[in-house]
């Protein structure tokens, strides 16, 4: 999952290159690095860390030439250094790569043994080395390049400069996004089209397998096969704007305050107020005949999946599987027939997803993407999209993409129950209501926020931190930990209420803060019982619960801190929880002090399995 540039520019393309880079910096952020053609010879600059390190060694020593690549990385195969870097560099030959090459152990060996020497760890260098070793051995660059990539297992895009080709670029996809862009007189590559956003909105997607030599004028694509095939240009509404922080200290803190807004929008995508119904897109998933629902994400996507299965089961009475699709895509699923598959992603682009998505959609399944990327690859392979609306999400920690995730999936299982007969007018209409009411919730919810940073301040010195819900609040306890964990690198944990008997509850001491979810509900008592136990061992418990709920609680001992929250519709109250939950991991992580929007270790975009 990093993020790849190409331009074929009229003048100096290397702050060209960079702004691009810029764009894909949610991808990985680990190093960056560029190349280009200039007066016949290729020149690279290639920097460890953030991309302000490689526009500094720019700045002090320019790399001209109008022709070139770029990439920003997130490591797979080797530490960040300079020497692991991308571009890397065959005789005469420079590749930026996305994925990850499986068989690059043996064709490195291959390649050493005939005598070439590797400059880094990484597998990508053994494209640049496999490339060069063809051209020494007196191939053309189309030849060296269509044949080494014949030889290439795994997931990869690949962008190629050749020294011998200087106004040509070459780029292959497999599994990872790619994408060409078309300007006036001038040729742009780029893992997506938000990369390309400030240069051209016409834009064409590589499928996978195809391959393309891209020329100022013109672009030859090939399929897997080797035939030509053509590809249709496309306009992009990707905007060239660069998101801003707006008056916040960081996006994620931006993003979270966006959510009464972004919520709101998606709820009107697919509610239709004035007749009290739920509007799902035409040509989607035909709910009424469906078997069974599978459903599959990642990390948050995957919570928010966790939390649509109570409710495809409560609204629609519809069996449902969930799996992480990491898991999936490797089970030997018997799916049933007439069955459908949701799939649920910020990105569009999460590799595991994808794999798990096309799985399912092999073995018959009616497919669903719930993704906020409609140009995305999850989007365009779907049988049926359902986009949420939460605007560029640029924080590595997704908050705002979460719960509008939840609001459309809120209003398919709803719309799934309708469809189902399983609700009647009357309760669509209430769930409606309800639904509608969220973005004043969260809004209520938000005015925490001062409060919040207080009570984080506190947790931010504990080492490790329990999260605990029952029912739709024990996914939520996931998200909880795993948000604290991504941002602060504090240990947390989530788990159900009812389980921590059978093992967890062995942790608790006065030093780990147990944070729990208990919105009213049948739920309530038995989730109350659980922190009891807690709290006679000792624990620590802040209790996330609306005014009554507070209150009631506290008559069984002092609690360590109390987040009253706005009293929604138990089966919805996961939209609205989200948002302490959030803001107690954001205001950690700035009390511990790391950086926020790009945590260590992690990238916003997991395009390699
Ligand atoms: C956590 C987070 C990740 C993503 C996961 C899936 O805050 O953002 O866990 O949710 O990598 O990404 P998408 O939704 O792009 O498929």
């Amino acid at each position: 999952m990093c993020g790849i540039v190409g331009i074929i520019g009229r003048g100096d393309v290397a702050d060209g290159l960079v702004e691009g880079l810029q764009r894909l910096e949610y991808r990985g952020y680990d190093s960056a690095g560029i190349a280009t053609v200039c007066d016949g010879r290729l020149g690279r600059r290639r920097a460890v860390g953030k991309l302000a390190e490689l526009r500094r060694m720019l700045a002090e020593d320019p790399l001209p030439g109008a022709v070139g690549i770029g990439h920003t990385r997130w490591a797979t195969h080797g530490r960040p250094t300079e020497a692991n870097a991308h571009p890397h560099a065959g005789s005469h030959v420079a590749v930026v790569h996305n994925g990850i090459i499986e068989n690059y152990a043996a064709l490195r060996d291959e390649l050493t043994a005939d005598g070439v020497a590797f400059e880094s760890e990484t597998d990508t260098e053994t494209v640049a080395k496999l490339m060069g070793a063809y051209l020494d051995a007196g191939r053309e660059p189309r030849a060296a390049f269509a044949e080494a990539i014949g030889r290439l297992e795994g997931a990869f895009a690949l962008a190629v400069l050749f020294e011998a080709e200087p106004e040509t670029l070459y780029c292959a996809r497999r599994g990872s996004p790619l994408a060409v862009g078309r300007g006036d007189g001038e040729m742009y590559l780029g893992s997506d089209a938000y990369a390309l956003a400030p240069f051209t909105n016409r834009v064409t997607y590589l499928s996978d397998g195809d391959w393309a030599v891209v020329m100022r004028d013109r672009v030859e694509v090939f399929g897997p096969d080797g035939a030509p095939v053509s590809r249709q240009e496309q306009l992009s509404d990707a905007s060239a704007a660069i998101v801003d922080k707006g008056e916040h200290r960081h996006f994620m803190a931006k993003e979270i305050h966006e959510q009464p807004e972004v919520i709101g929008h998606t709820l009107s995508a697919y509610l239709d107020p004035v007749s009290g119904t739920v509007r799902l897109p035409e040509g989607g998933i035909d709910f009424a005949g469906v078997t069974s629902l599978t459903i599959s994400a990642c990390g948050t996507a995957y919570f928010a999946g966790l939390i649509a299965k109570y409710w495809f089961e409560t609204y629609a009475r519809l069996p449902v599987e969930i799996d992480i699709a990491s898991e999936l895509r490797y089970r030997d699923v018997p799916y049933r027939q007439g069955g459908a598959a949701l799939f649920v992603s910020q990105s569009g682009e999460t590799a595991d997803t994808l794999a798990a998505l096309r799985d399912a959609k092999e073995a018959g399944q009616r497919i669903g993407a719930v993704v906020n990327v409609p140009e995305s690859t999850i989007a365009r392979e779907a049988d049926a999209l359902y986009p949420t609306h939460a605007g560029p999400e640029i924080g590595v920690a997704s908050t705002k993409a979460f719960t509008c995730q939840l609001a459309t999936l809120a209003c398919i299982a709803i719309g799934a129950g309708v469809a189902r007969g399983v609700l009647s007018p009357e309760e669509e209409q209430r769930l409606l209501t309800a639904l509608l009411e969220v973005p004043r919730h969260v809004a209520e919810a938000l005015s925490m926020d001062e409060a919040l940073r207080d009570l984080a301040q506190d947790m931010a010195s504990a080492r490790d931190v329990l999260y605990l819900g029952r029912g739709v609040s024990f996914p939520l306890a996931l998200e909880g930990a795993l948000k604290l964990k991504e941002i602060s690198y504090i240990h947390a944990e989530g788990y159900a209420a009812g389980e921590l008997k059978h093992g967890p509850i062995a942790l608790i001491d006065e030093a780990v803060p147990v944070i729990v979810i208990a919105p009213p509900g049948p739920l309530f008592e038995k989730t109350i019982s659980n922190m009891q136990e807690v709290m006679a061992r000792g624990g620590r418990c802040c209790l996330i619960s609306t005014k009554a709920g507070l209150a009631a609680a506290e008559r069984g001992g002092e609690l360590w801190a109390k987040v009253p929250v706005p009293d929604t519709e138990g089966l919805l109250s996961p939209l609205v929880y989200a948002v302490p939950v959030q803001l107690l991991a954001y205001h950690a992580a700035v009390a511990k002090g790391t950086d926020v929007d790009q945590p260590r270790n992690l990238a916003k975009s997991v395009t390699v399995e």
